[in-house]
C-alpha cells in the first residue's frame, strides 16, 4: 500500500525489528534528506540501500557520506556506481550511448572525493543478512543478474524461477525504481521503489518500512515529496543538461 501525503506521523509500534529500505538514490541528496527527516524519531535496526548512490543530480559526495556515518547500513552497489568505477579505473564507457548520459557519469567520476571512492570500491554486488526466522537477500536487479530489470508486471513464472531453491525467503530488489511487494512460492520480493529518480510520473520520493516479527514480516511503502527545486538548482548551476532538470520535476524518465 502507498501511504498518501496527508497521512499521520508514523505511528511507533514495537515490532521486533524495524528496517528502513532505500534504494535508487541517484545522488538526489535533498530527497534523501526529506525521507531522514520524515522518519526522524523512528528507530531502525537497519537501513538496507539497494544500490544507484550515483548520477543524475549533483550530490554523489552528500549522499554517500550519509550511508558511511551510519553504522547500520548495509549497501551494495548498482548499475550506476560500477560504471562510475569503471571510469575511475580509466575505462572506456560502453554505455550509455547517448551523449547527454554520458556527461552525467563523467562529472560524477571528476567530482567524487577520494574517500567516497574508497567506500564505493569496499563495497559488495549483492549482500545478505539475517533477521529473526529470515534470510534476507539483497541484489541490484536480481537474484540471477544484477542488471536485471524486475518489474511487479513481469510474468510470475519469472518469479517462481528466482524462488526456486533461493536460500533467502526475502529478497530486497532495486533498478526498476518501482515500489512492490510480491509474495511467490513462499519467497517475499520486495522493491522500495526510488528515492531520487522516479519513472511513473509522480517526483515524490520512494521509500518501504520493513517490519520483522515473530516469524512474520510487513511491508510499508511511501511517497513523499522533497525539494525538486534544489536537485533542479544543482544541475543548473554545474551547467548540466537541462533535460535532467525536467526529468526531476515530472518524475518520468526522458532519456
Ligand atoms: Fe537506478
Amino acid at each position: 500500500m502507498v501511504h498518501p501525503i496527508t497521512q499521520p506521523r508514523l505511528r511507533f509500534i514495537r515490532f521486533m525489528k524495524k528496517i528502513l529500505v532505500l534504494g535508487d538514490i541517484h545522488a538526489n541528496y535533498p530527497a534523501l534528506q526529506t525521507i531522514r527527516n520524515y522518519v526522524r524519531g523512528y528507530r531502525f535496526d537497519r537501513i538496507i540501500n539497494t544500490g544507484d548512490f550515483t548520477v543524475y543530480s549533483t550530490f554523489p559526495n552528500e549522499t554517500i557520506q550519509w550511508f558511511r556515518k551510519r553504522k547500520k547500513s548495509i549497501c551494495i552497489l548498482g548499475n550506476t556506481d560500477r560504471r562510475i568505477l569503471r571510469i575511475l579505473n580509466g575505462k572506456k564507457l560502453k554505455r550509455p550511448r547517448k551523449e547527454e548520459k554520458r556527461v552525467m557519469y563523467y562529472w560524477t567520476a571528476e567530482n567524487l572525493l577520494s574517500d567516497n571512492i574508497k567506500y564505493l570500491k569496499s563495497l559488495p554486488r549483492q549482500t545478505d543478512l539475517s533477521i529473526g526466522n529470515f534470510r534476507i537477500g539483497v541484489f541490484h536487479g536480481t537474484s540471477h543478474d544484477e542488471d536485471e530489470t524486475l518489474f511487479p508486471s513481469d510474468a510470475e513464472s519469472r518469479f517462481r524461477e528466482l524462488a526456486k531453491g533461493s536460500p533467502f525467503q526475502v529478497h530486497i530488489l532495486g533498478h526498476s525504481h518501482t515500489p512492490y511487494y510480491k509474495r511467490i512460492d513462499g519467497v517475499h520480493f520486495i522493491n522500495p521503489g526510488s528515492v531520487g529518480r522516479m519513472f511513473d510520473g509522480d517526483p515524490r520520493a520512494a521509500f518501504a518500512i520493513l517490519k520483522v516479527f515473530s516469524g512474520e514480516l510487513a511491508v510499508d511503502f511511501f511517497r513523499i515529496p522533497y525539494p525538486v527545486d534544489a536537485v533542479v538548482a544543482g544541475l543548473k548551476k554545474n551547467r548540466l543538461p537541462d533535460i535532467y532538470a525536467n526529468m526531476y520535476r515530472l518524475g518520468r524518465k526522458l532519456n
